[in-house]
């Protein structure tokens, strides 16, 4: 296979069986293309509780509103498919730090990113989970950014990569932190440099110490992922030996969303 096969290969997430179920050691990524037209945007605007239409209002660009909308009916879609259940009657509470979950006590545990018009949503049964994405954006990743938003050690790490590296470590460091971040919940209530991650995108990732909390690092496993070119993604799970399945949300029928070049 030629480098070029890998690489398309890598990014390739695959339609979901019609009969998709999920099971207790599975966790599943969805990635969602959110720019549709406009109307498709007022289909899954239909799937939407009255607050989260009144969130949609309140964004100033009709992008921006566009994108909320196909994200929060992408999410009500993909629920209601694992519940049997109709995506407009699932309920949502917020935790203080703002993270959704289902009101009703169900297990289903979930998690939405997106940048830069794609959005991932991962998905579990009871285990807490954590997904970031972050489009690559030139100029961000430098020693200062790292110094304010990294731990020593990070930075460290960072520094001690080859110039060549330090774009993708940097992007690989930034999306791992906060996956795990947004698996736990709890916002920056957790200061940035009380814990690390691995920095090397060419080793695999992981939590590596969290500051007053040694059983931290037993309790979750952290994985990169690579949904589309100019991209870098990361998951935090709870627990180990799950088993990992990438999907392409279908639903408007593929070909419709706009897609961001490579
Ligand atoms: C929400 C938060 C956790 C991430 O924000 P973000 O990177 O702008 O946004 P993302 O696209 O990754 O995630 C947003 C989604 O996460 C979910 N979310 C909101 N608050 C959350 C929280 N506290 N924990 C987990 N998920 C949360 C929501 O579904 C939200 O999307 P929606 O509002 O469209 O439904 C933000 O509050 C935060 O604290 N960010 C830290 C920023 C930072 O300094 N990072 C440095 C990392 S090194």
């Amino acid at each position: 296979m030629s480098g070029g096969d890998e690489a398309r290969r890598a990014f390739s997430w695959p339609r979901p069986p019609a009969d998709i179920t999920l099971a207790g050691d599975d966790v599943h990524v969805w990635r969602v293309w959110l720019d549709l037209p406009p109307s498709e945007v007022a289909r899954l605007r239909q799937l939407l509780s009255p607050d989260e239409r009144e969130r949609a209002a309140r964004f100033v660009s009709p992008r921006d509103r566009g994108r909320y909308i196909t994200g929060r009916g992408a999410l009500r879609s993909i629920l209601g498919r694992y519940l049997r259940e109709p995506p407009r009657s699932l309920r949502f509470r917020y935790s203080p730090h703002g993270k959704p979950s289902l009101a009703d006590p169900l297990p289903l545990r979930f998690n939405l990113a997106h940048s830069s018009g794609l959005a991932l949503i991962a998905v579990a049964w009871g285990r807490e989970i954590g997904v970031d994405v972050e489009i690559i954006r030139a100029g961000v990743a430098d020693e200062l950014i790292a110094r304010r938003f990294f731990s020593p050690r990070e930075v460290e790490e960072l520094i001690g990569l080859a110039e060549e590296k330090r774009q993708a470590a940097f992007f690989a460091c930034w999306t791992c932190k906060e996956a795990y971040l947004k698996a736990r919940g709890e916002g920056l209530s957790i200061p940035l440099d009380r814990f690390a991650v691995s920095v090397d995108p060419d080793r695999p990732a992981a939590l590596r110490y969290v500051e007053g909390a040694a059983k931290e690092v037993a309790r979750w496993t952290l994985c990169r992922l690579h949904p589309w070119p100019g991209y870098a993604a990361a998951l935090a799970v709870e627990g180990h030996g799950w088993r990992l399945s990438c999907w392409q949300w279908d639903d408007p029928p593929a070909g419709r969303a706009k897609r961001p070049g490579p």
